[in-house]
């Protein structure tokens, strides 16, 4: 068994990279310690580096096609991981979920639709809807003691006033929830009996903490699965993003041929890049160990923050972490403004955490920790915040 090294520090700098060189101009200072995109600070792994320099040994760079290899990957890891049965027939390439959350929008809707979304929530979703013309509903999720719930007699409501399409996270970005089977089987089921295409952005589907299950919507609802269009990619699982490369999984033949009219015929978007189906398939086929791993050392991380808040920074609050890198923390016990709170961090504490008011007002107060990276990362953060916040 090969053991991987989580803890390498890898300097990032000056490699053109979001987090550490394009944080400048965002938070106007240039001197912070980078928390924020969801990418990961640790090495994509050799199995994948190797697979690119495979294909490099082939000195034509020329159009290509998806090789069966590619949708046989895809395929076996969905049946592997998460129990779900998909066909080769059924998955499209996107170059990026955004990108394919904007071409479903741009699809199955028109100027003026409504689209429902949970806030608080990945900001995008926002951008994909309005910048389209379309109109956002907000279904907002309900905030407990340590977790955040689906309000269901909210969302039938919206869905009967007449939304289009509802764009679920499904686990969720920023709070962390991994949803359960009956959850979803509602969520699904609702959608369904008004009319209502349901797209379940599935990204972080392999980043689930112990203890709990990634199910696939359309897995958890099986008689409305034709309803529903499924957003998968390695690129989170495997620090990948830079390839643009992921799949939108669409049973219904009707709504496949109205994907390809928009997205082949019309924008002309096939395949990708060359790099991004090597290293598909290479994370789909080997990723399993490294996986395996990764998820050990960040479930550790987010233990090591929680119990460092417990003992040093109570007024900090974390929620019960159920799946992704990213942690919600809830600064609203401080009794400052969200202004206040996001200049002491930034100008101050000297982190670069996403602002909670991104992903929608209900977010006010909170902020977005990405756990991906060295523990020793996370301590110079947790030291830097108790500075700051413990007076
Ligand atoms: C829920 C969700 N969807 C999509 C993305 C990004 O997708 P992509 O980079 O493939 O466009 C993210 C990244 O953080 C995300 O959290």
């Amino acid at each position: 068994m090969t053991h991987y090294n989580f803890d390498e520090i890898i300097d990032r700098r000056h490699t053109d990279c979001v987090k550490y060189d394009g944080y400048q101009e965002i938070y106007d200072a240039d001197d912070l310690l980078p928390l924020w995109v969801a990418d990961m600070d640790f090495r994509t792994p050799d199995f994948v580096l190797e697979a690119l320099r495979k294909r490099l040994e082939h000195p034509v760079l020329g159009y290509f096609v998806h090789s069966a290899d590619y949708y046989r990957s895809i395929i076996q890891w969905m049946q592997r991981r998460h129990g779900w049965h998909i066909k080769a027939e059924w998955i499209e390439f996107a170059p990026g979920i955004v990108p394919g959350l904007a071409f479903l929008v741009q699809a199955f809707t028109q100027p003026g639709d409504k689209v429902i979304v949970q806030p608080p929530v990945y900001h995008p979703f926002y951008y994909v809807v309005e910048n389209q013309q379309r109109v956002i509903v907000r279904n907002l999720l309900l905030k407990k003691d340590d977790h955040y719930e689906m309000d269901f007699e909210d969302l039938e409501a919206k869905l009967a006033d007449g939304a289009r399409m509802m764009i679920l996270c499904n686990p969720h970005n920023p709070v962390g929830r991994c949803w359960s089977r009956d959850e979803l089987r509602r969520v699904a089921e609702l959608c369904q009996k008004y009319q209502c295409l349901l797209v379940s952005d599935e990204i972080h589907s392999d980043l689930i903490m112990p203890g709990y299950k990634h199910i696939p919507t359309a897995l958890a609802s099986p008689e409305t699965a034709d309803n529903i269009i499924t957003c998968m990619a390695p690129s989170k699982t495997f620090n990948i993003a830079g390839l643009s490369t992921s799949e939108i999984i669409i049973s219904d033949r009707k709504l496949r041929r109205r994907f390809e009219q928009v997205v082949h015929d019309g924008l002309h978007i096939y395949v990708g890049n060359i790099f991004g189906e090597a290293a598909s398939i290479a994370c789909y086929t080997q990723g399993d160990e490294w996986l395996g791993q990764l998820l050990d050392y960040l479930y550790e991380n987010i233990v090591y923050v929680q119990d460092y808040l417990r003992e040093n920074l109570p007024q900090i609050k974390t929620f019960r972490h159920e799946a992704t890198y990213l942690m919600w923390l809830d600064f609203s016990h401080f009794g400052l403004t969200h202004e206040e709170l996001s200049e002491c961090l930034v100008k101050k504490a000297k982190l670069a955490l996403n602002d909670g008011a991104i992903f929608g007002d209900e977010g006010k107060c909170h902020f977005r920790l990405n756990v991906a990276c060295p523990r020793a990362t996370l301590e110079e953060a947790m030291h830097r915040l108790s500075q700051v916040f413990a007076n």
